[in-house]
């Protein structure tokens, strides 16, 4: 019987160092097999697989997205549900799972522990929103990424005297914003869980350019128009009223243009932020994350999935990883909000 691996949901930097971290540990020194599942739930419904042994796995903890592909197939969509992927698994040899993904990939590995397939789970995202563990692998690649962006949007904001707005990833919360933002000497910080007025903002920005500076602002992408108090903050709509294509940083910059008179600018890094190597804390995170589902396999830990607490790798059940978002708390928002203006 082998060990069946998928990686589900959005990629992220570090799923393969996940991925070979399990298959050295669980070969070395559990004398495992492993078999890996292509395109997330959709290999496991469709029984797809590909061999992960030794050689497959050679060198691939520095490699960006995932060797056996994703997709964001749920797997109780359709036919066949929690059935079919046992049938799957019987007939592959799959004794069990490891189901590398966010949210929705962990909600599905829940259903699945209930309907008695084991499992156990390695959280993914990049935005380091889930509550249950300190960190996520791939934020930390996502935040370099998006500083090394905003030190150059500084140098060429500050060569034309512009205002320059980076849009960074973060749906629902601002975690890559505040790092990001804090690392690269943003003045301003734009996150969902921070209500801020567009007078504020153009406040900042003025503070900035009243002293000779170019001004940084960055905002996540999932900072609400409707927690800015003004008048052109009706969602889809720009600046002037026309229909709005980019994101909340394309809507925000002409705004503060038409307020400060300062030329100003939108970056959106979007899925770059995703791309390439993960750095070496990501690669560690994510080895580490590895090596310890698998010691949650050989322990029978199912339903549980692999989590930070501190420095220390733990593991939660997934009942009390789900449905709880890691938002940014606002004496962290305090504390970068004596660097603006
Ligand atoms: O959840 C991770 C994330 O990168 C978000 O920050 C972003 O909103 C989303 O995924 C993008 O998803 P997709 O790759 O499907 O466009």
């Amino acid at each position: 019987m082998s060990i069946g691996i998928l990686t589900s949901g959005g990629d992220c930097p570090g799923l393969n160092a996940v991925i070979r971290g399990a298959v050295l540990k669980g070969t070395q020194i559990y004398g495992q097999e492993f078999v890996g599942f292509r395109d997330g739930w959709r290999g496991v419904v469709e029984g797809d697989i590909v061999t992960l042994e030794r050689k497959d796995i050679q060198g691939i903890a520095k490699q960006g997205g995932t060797i056996l592909g994703t997709s964001r197939t749920n797997p109780f969509e359709g036919e066949g549900g929690a059935d079919r992927i046992k049938e799957n698994m019987d007939r592959l040899g799959v004794d069990s799972l490891i189901a590398i993904g966010g949210e929705g990939t962990l909600a599905a590995a829940k259903r699945l522990t209930d309907a008695g397939i084991k499992i156990v789970g390695v959280p993914k995202t990049v935005d380091n929103d889930l509550s249950a563990t300190d960190y996520t692998f791939g934020f930390d690649t996502a935040v370099q990424i998006a500083t090394d962006a905003m030190d150059r949007l500084r140098t060429t904001g500050d060569s034309h005297g512009r205002c320059m707005v980076a849009e960074v990833m973060g749906r629902h919360v601002g975690w890559i914003a505040l790092h990001s933002g804090m690392a690269a000497g943003a003045h301003a910080i734009l996150i969902p869980e921070q209500k801020t007025s567009i007078d504020q903002i153009v406040a900042w920005v003025t503070s900035v350019r009243d002293r000779g500076r170019a001004p940084l602002v960055v905002v996540a992408e999932g900072f609400h128009l409707d927690s800015m108090d003004d008048a052109h903050s009706e969602r889809g709509l720009d600046a002037f009223g026309r229909p709005r294509l980019g994101g909340i940083g394309e809507l925000i910059a002409p705004i503060i243009e038409e307020r400060t008179g300062m030329e100003t600018r939108a970056t959106t890094l979007g899925h770059i932020q995703r791309g390439g190597t993960p750095t070496a804390y990501d690669r560690v995170l994510a080895t580490r994350y590895g090596m310890a589902a698998v010691d949650m396999i050989m322990h029978s830990r199912w339903g549980r999935m692999v989590a930070l607490s501190g420095t220390t790798i733990t593991h939660v059940a997934f009942e009390d990883a789900l449905g709880k978002l890691n938002t940014v708390p606002q004496s962290r928002y305090d504390e970068a909000a004596i660097l603006f203006g």
